[in-house]
């Protein structure tokens, strides 16, 4: 269904060619002076360049055409030659029913569908998570709801980074410890035992160590250098080991995400593409696009046009090791071969910007994926308070689920603080802490406009008030409350018919959630959704306060204004979701 701007753009448009003047001109939009009326349309100024005419006189000729519409209640001339329009009530009320009989509140779907792989997450096997993962996290996720809903074919890819120095640092750390172990001795090939040598608080403790120790010792460094080398030519034993360290950090990392409400497709990871490099190689020696440099292999990404320089793309280190760039193109092999996406939209830090344009500028010499069938989703950096990236508390660096218990705790402060959920039973009570502390996280990230760095400010975040997750729960609750009360008393919805000027404020709103959905999935922009949301529950408010539901006498009005707050609910709770947010059911 076409939204009230797009019904009223096809009006005017069909009025300015009926003038010999472009269709284009008759584009309808939400007024600078909403005071005076809800939209306006500018046409007739470049109308009147073309046509050599006095603007306000093409104005007054659309207005005349417009006259009797059954669209449109009156129309007004301003300034220059704005045409301001006020809709008709039918055409309000029309708009509003047709809304209610949408089971997408008027989203419509994409017309060329494609099949999409979002790579997102990207945590790194024992190293602990912070907060670009956070965030990757939360966006991507809304992104691959977006993209679902608006008819996409979503494959999600963690993509485990699991193929690094890292993996050479546990390696070595564990046979520091457990020398004996039989990963360790060369000339063993197996049985191999089935049950890991190490839990996740080894694999906590152990990277951490390892990575210091190397720091400080160059020797340290090069033995995990070289068991890293080992490992990916193919040693069984560290293999096998490595299998052990993904399982074990998998483990955890799949309830932190359980816990986060966040669900990939697929749990693979850079380690998993390592057997399709050696005929990967041959094939880019093969088509020619790569060179021996300094005793290293690179693909050259630079453009004659480039105003930074592009460094190539080293495909094999001079040690013989392939590196980030290498399991990228390798894993769009795999992707190729096992899904055949029509695009990959990755989900990182901006800061890895020039990594993901060499690999798309290579991916597309290479002939495995045009460059804009790729796209790099960047996005800020999260700031403490004292403007350095983000810690937790203690200063060290974050564990995911240590984030989230600290977002409960503040919610349920902030809870007790305002009165709220004080009859539940202990079990409730908590488990509505966890939604509001999950919705105070993820709204703060996905309001922002994805590359702007922002504080992390828990007190914040969980403020009921404001531009923040608990304040749409706890408005979608109410709704929840009223529509309960309504049921409790036996009455149902009817016919929507929009009288006061917040009733049609509220309808304009509601209309306004096709072009949210679509804007937010095009531009790769959940905040134009979040401001959607937001501008929704405020204008629920303002019906709200100036129009009694439960109390109104007149059965027709308020059957009209609780279809009017089922509607506004169904909506709210669609497009929370669509952000990732669980909406509780009392509060
Ligand atoms: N593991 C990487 C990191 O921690 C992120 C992976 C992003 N995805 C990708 N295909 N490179 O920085």
């Amino acid at each position: 269904m076409a939204a009230l701007a797009q019904k009223l753009s096809t009006r005017l448009g069909a009025a300015f060619a009926a003038h010999g003047l472009p269709e284009h001109l008759g584009q309808v939009q939400g007024s600078d002076r909403p005071d005076l009326a809800p939209f306006q349309c500018n046409g007739a100024l470049a109308a009147a360049r073309l046509a050599k005419k006095n603007p306000r006189d093409i104005a007054a000729q659309i207005a005349a055409d417009l006259d009797g519409d059954p669209l449109i209640a009156s129309t007004s001339i301003a300034g220059p030659g704005f045409l301001n329009l006020i809709p008709s009530a039918a055409a309000y009320a029309d708009q509003a029913n047709a809304l209610m009989d949408d089971a997408r509140t008027g989203a419509g779907a994409v017309q060329t569908p494609e099949k999409l792989v979002i790579d997102f997450g990207g945590p790194n096997v024992a190293k602990p998570m912070h907060v670009g993962h956070l965030r990757s996290s939360v966006i991507g996720d809304a992104l691959q709801r977006l993209g679902r809903f608006v008819g996409h074919e979503v494959i999600s890819d963690i993509h485990l980074g699991d193929w690094g120095l890292q993996m050479g640092h546990l390696i070595t750390q564990l046979q520091d410890e457990q020398p004996d172990l039989c990963y360790f001795d060369e000339r063993y090939s197996g049985p191999w035992p089935t049950e890991p040598p190490v839990n996740i608080d080894d694999l906590s403790r152990m990277y951490p160590a390892a990575a210091a120790a190397a720091k400080a010792d160059e020797a340290r460094m090069k033995r995990s250098r070289r068991a890293t080398a080992e490992l990916q030519a193919g040693r069984e034993g560290y293999l096998v080991l490595l299998r052990h360290f993904i399982a074990v950090s998998r483990k955890a990392l799949e309830q932190d995400f359980d816990a986060l409400g966040v669900h990939f497709d697929l749990w693979k990871g850079e380690s998993d593409v390592n057997p399709l490099i050696p005929a990967m190689i041959e094939d880019f020696k093969k088509r020619g696009v790569t060179e021996e440099s300094q005793g290293a292999l690179i693909i050259r990404v630079a453009r004659e046009d480039d105003k930074k320089e592009q460094p190539p793309l080293i495909l094999v280190s001079s040690e013989g090791s392939a590196l980030y760039g290498t399991t990228d193109l390798a894993t769009i092999v795999d992707r190729n071969q096992n899904i055949g996406q029509d695009r990959i939209l990755y989900v990182v830090d901006q800061r890895q910007s020039q990594h993901f344009e060499q690999v798309f500028r290579a991916a597309a010499k290479a002939g495995l994926m045009a460059e804009d069938r790729l796209e790099h989703i960047g996005f800020g950096t999260v700031n403490g308070k004292d403007g350095k990236p983000f810690k937790t508390r203690e200063g060290g660096v974050m564990r995911l689920s240590d984030l989230m218990t600290m977002a409960k705790t503040a919610a349920r402060a902030r809870m007790d603080e305002a009165g709220i959920g004080q009859d539940m039973d202990e079990a409730t009570r908590s488990d509505v802490a966890r939604m509001v502390g999950l919705a105070a996280i993820k709204f703060a990230d996905l309001r922002n406009q994805r590359l702007t760095n922002y504080v992390f400010d828990m007190d914040r975040f969980t403020a009921f008030e404001g531009k923040t997750g608990p304040y749409l729960l706890y408005a979608a609750v109410r709704i929840k409350s009223i529509l309960r009360k309504a049921a409790d008393k036996g009455l149902s919805g009817g016919k929507i018919l929009p009288h006061s000027a917040e009733e049609k404020a509220l309808v304009l709103a509601l209309d306004g959630f096709d072009g949210a959905v679509h804007g937010a999935w095009s531009k790769r922009a959940p905040h134009i959704l979040c401001e959607h949301v937001f501008e929704l529950a405020q204008a629920f408010s303002r019906f709200y306060a100036a129009c009694p539901i439960l109390p109104e006498k007149d059965d027709a009005i308020r059957a009209s204004r609780l279809s009017l707050a089922e509607l506004t609910l169904r909506q709210l709770e669609t497009a929370l979701g669509l952000l990732g947010l669980e909406t509780p059911e009392r509060m």
